[in-house]
């Protein structure tokens, strides 16, 4: 019997390659830089299944380019933005994601952001490599201690949690606001405590959003949100760039509004705003999960989503159950 056809935006790694060559006939996107949207389009007409990246827009134009054989997009990431989840589900498309398996690596991404951007570390960088540093000096380059200072989390989920459990050693006095209130041990076991949104945005020397980018979240952070914030405060943001009113925070860093900025994501990736380019602000390109750990297992996961599927079992990740045929 011939192998449903599939095809990977990306060529992924050894393992799930292995993996999906066994059960597939596999076409995947070789080159180095992303495909372009006319190359995903032709590629995934008449496929039965597509593993995408979170940089392919997946939507009612690229459903009807795959045909009626499209049975499950996978997308290699927990973020599933990039994707019209009502479009697939009409379409009977299962869609999976990847939770659970990045939220310690995206936690230790937030610190090393949050450190990097306190204690100023690739100011320190910059002038160590270029031989600009001549001489220790008292007040050279001096940060913001982070011990001691109170962490504010916006969404208290798995990242948020992982993030939040990060501050006991750094003796750190946790805040969140989250559209649920986490239970009671939950609070305990981390020692966070809950608050309205504005109390967070007050009350925070480092502020770490952890919300999923959706129509509730989009531009949660703009100018009302930064002008709350104390003017010694840094923003950290390991999600979703649109989470963040981009040009509101610019103008609040030019303002002197807040003290810094740490930003993995930005709101039109990979174009960062000269504006983002300031000292007090760390910029990093989109590497929250990036270990290659950690991806090989969000890529293994879409793998055993799409293996799943074309074994008749439930999709372990799928987003919209009501798809399946
Ligand atoms: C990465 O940003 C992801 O959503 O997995």
């Amino acid at each position: 019997m011939s192998k449903p056809k599939l095809f990977s935006t990306h060529v992924l790694f050894e393992e799930p390659r292995r993996k999906l060559a066994e059960h597939f006939e596999v076409e995947y996107w070789t080159g180095e830089e992303r495909p372009a949207r006319a190359e995903v389009l032709k590629r995934v007409s008449g496929k039965d299944a597509l593993i995408c990246l979170l940089t392919e827009k997946i939507d009612g134009e690229l459903l009807d380019a795959a045909g009626p054989n499209l049975r499950i997009v996978a997308n290699v990431a927990v973020g599933f933005d990039n994707i019209d989840v009502p479009a697939c589900t009409e379409r009977k498309v299962a869609v999976t994601n990847t939770p659970g398996v990045l939220d310690e690596t995206t936690a230790d991404f937030a610190w090393t952001l949050l450190m990097a951007v306190a204690r100023r570390l690739i100011e320190g960088d910059r002038m160590a490599r270029s031989g600009a540093w001549t001489k220790w000096n008292l007040d050279q380059l001096c940060g913001t201690d982070v011990w001691g200072k109170t962490l504010g989390i916006i969404g208290l989920g798995r990242i948020g949690r992982a993030v939040a459990r990060r501050a006991a050693g750094f003796r750190m006095r946790i805040i969140y606001n989250s559209t649920t209130r986490a239970a009671a041990e939950i609070e305990k076991e981390l020692n966070a405590e809950y608050m309205s949104r504005d109390a967070v945005l007050e009350q925070s020397d480092f502020i770490s959003l952890h919300v999923p980018l959706n129509a509730a979240t989009r531009g949660l952070v703009g100018p009302a949100e930064l002008a709350k914030m104390k003017r010694t405060a840094f923003l950290i943001n390991t999600t979703r760039g649109p989470v963040v009113q981009e040009a509101a925070l610019i103008d609040a860093l030019e303002r002197g509004q807040i003290a810094g900025a740490a930003l993995d994501v930005f709101e039109r990736e990979p174009f960062i705003p000269d504006g983002l380019r300031r000292d007090n602000v760390v910029l990093a390109p989109h590497l929250g999960s990036a270990s290659v750990e950690t991806r090989t297992r969000m890529a293994l996961i879409a793998v055993e989503n799409a293996i799943a599927l074309f074994a008749g079992n439930r999709p372990p990740t799928i987003l919209n159950p009501e798809a399946l045929r």
